[in-house]
């Protein structure tokens, strides 16, 4: 028989944990709660079923005596809880705000990219120094290098041409001493693959935000296909030149020939008429001379017709003079070649008109006209008729006069009337087509002009010569130069 301690079982068999918080106690029958405090406490109550004994086991939880300390710590760490949160909304919302400027600034950098790539005028930044500190992409085609490779670099630059450094090098240190002025600079850089390339230069300063020049901004513009097409230009100009001048022979020399036909036929006649009546002995001696005196005096005049002829296609002078023209008119019709058929009219003029003219020019271009209507009055229906009057623009402008000369031949057709002028142009088996081109720039070379309708009273051609009209009183006879 073994004696058991209640007690000390009880305390052996429960936990020591479980009596953390727990109180026990044995009780027997009757046993109360005794104090307020035990019977405000949550408590389990179980009988203990041994023989012979009459116990109770009561269980009582024991509430934490809970302190204010904990609580204010608990009430702090919530406050910096809250603040945290509050940062971290903050922080969020801030992050955002970056995402979103970053994003904007991408966007930004990369348009700005693809504007510089776009870009086909080739950039190239340097500092006062004259090192390379950017370049585009164009400029990188424009040269045949990476930016890599000029990056950097001083004079003298792997795109100048070997041949030029001395010179690029002092258009280099201009430059960065004073950029460029409008015009740019034009100069040859060479291409990595050796081609050169003909370019054109502008430099501006390149600022900080300061204000502060940090050095140039170069913009680079290849103008190869303009240098080439100037020069192509040039060469097409020269040919067109040398074929104009050219022509412009061809011109004096028919000139020439048209009008030394006259003297040189008429002295030719003179010669033969002299010869064939010297063979038949049928001249006395002293009607020799005057034969003589005409030719000469037509050969005199075959080699006035040269030098004028010539002085006026190399446009070097002309002699002006003051000259009537109705008086002048008269007496250049009289020498004139007319056929003797041929029936003139000259309308008288009241007044005298005053022109300044190079007689013998003057002479030229309307004994051309009146040879002209001769030749077509003689070719028409009817008996061969020529009128000449003037007619007076005294109000105009400048005040002119004109010399009109008509005929009764067939007319100029008018769809011929724009081509009769120009030179070859001609309608005639034995004719040049000379005439009215030499009476052209005669006219024009007096400030005058010519032209041509239909004859309203004789029906054929009607021409008229116009020149500026001098005032009765101006001017004297002069001789100026011709530009
Ligand atoms: N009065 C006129 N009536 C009709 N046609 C004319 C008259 N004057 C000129 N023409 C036309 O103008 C053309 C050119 O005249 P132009 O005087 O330049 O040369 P051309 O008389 O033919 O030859 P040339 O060089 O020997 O004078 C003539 O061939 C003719 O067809
Ligand atoms: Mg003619």
């Amino acid at each position: 028989m073994v004696a058991i301690s209640i007690e000390a079982a009880v305390a052996n068999v429960v936990p020591s944990w479980f009596m953390n918080n727990h109180r026990l106690r044995l009780i027997k029958p009757g046993d109360e709660a005794t104090s307020a405090a035990e019977l405000s406490e949550p408590r389990f109550w179980a009988r203990l079923d041994l023989p012979g004994v009459d116990l109770a086991i009561d269980v009582q939880t024991l509430t934490p005596q809970v302190s204010s300390v904990p609580r204010l710590f608990l009430l702090v760490a919530l406050v910096f809880l809250a603040g945290m949160f509050a940062a971290l909304v903050a922080l969020r919302r801030d992050f955002s705000k970056r995402q979103r400027i970053e994003a904007q600034l991408q966007a930004q950098v990369a348009l700005r990219k693809a504007m510089e790539n776009a870009v086909t005028v080739g950039l190239r930044a340097w500092d006062l120094e004259g090192r390379i500190l950017y370049v585009n992409h164009a400029f990188c085609h424009l040269v045949g290098f990476d930016a890599h490779e000029l990056l950097g670099r001083s004079a003298p630059l792997p795109y100048w041409p070997t041949a030029q450094t001395d010179e690029l090098n002092t258009v280099h240190r201009d430059l960065i001493a004073q950029g460029t002025k409008d015009a740019g600079v034009e100069v040859q850089f060479q291409h990595k693959n050796g081609r050169l390339v003909d370019v054109l230069i502008h430099e501006a300063p390149l600022l900080d935000t300061h204000n502060t020049q940090l050095g140039w901004m170069s913009s680079v513009i290849d103008i190869s296909e303009r240098k080439r097409n100037q020069a192509m230009a040039a060469k097409q100009q020269e040919r067109l030149e040398a074929s104009g001048r050219l022509v412009a022979m061809g011109e004096v020399a028919s000139t020439l020939a048209h009008e030394l036909n006259q003297p040189l036929g008429a002295l030719s006649g003179f010669a033969n008429g002299l010869l064939n009546r010297l063979r038949g002995g049928r001249i006395a001696i002293e009607d020799i001379a005057p034969v003589v005196e005409r030719m000469d005096a037509l050969s005199d005049k075959a080699g006035r017709i040269i030098q004028r002829v010539n002085a006026f296609a190399r446009r070097l002078e002309m002699s002006r003079q003051r000259v009537e023209l109705g008086q002048f008119v008269r007496e250049t019709v009289a020498n004139a070649r007319m056929g003797s058929n041929v029936k003139l009219h000259i309308k008288p003029q009241g007044h005298t008109m005053w022109v300044e003219a190079d007689p013998l020019l003057l002479e030229h271009a309307i004994s051309n006209v009146v040879r002209n209507a001769s030749d077509w009055a003689q070719r028409g229906a009817f008996a061969p008729r020529i009128s000449i009057a003037f007619v007076l623009e005294r109000e105009a402008d400048t005040p002119r006069v004109g010399i009109v000369i008509g005929d009764n031949g067939p007319g100029v057709p008018e769809q011929e009337m724009g081509d009769i002028f120009n030179a070859f142009h001609t309608n005639k088996p034995e004719g040049m087509g000379m005439g009215l081109a030499i009476c052209r720039s005669v006219m024009e070379a007096h400030h005058g002009s010519v032209d041509v309708a239909a004859d309203p009273a004789l029906g054929g051609a009607q021409f008229t010569l116009w020149l500026p009209l001098l005032s009765p009183t101006s001017g004297r006879a002069t001789a100026a130069a011709q530009p």
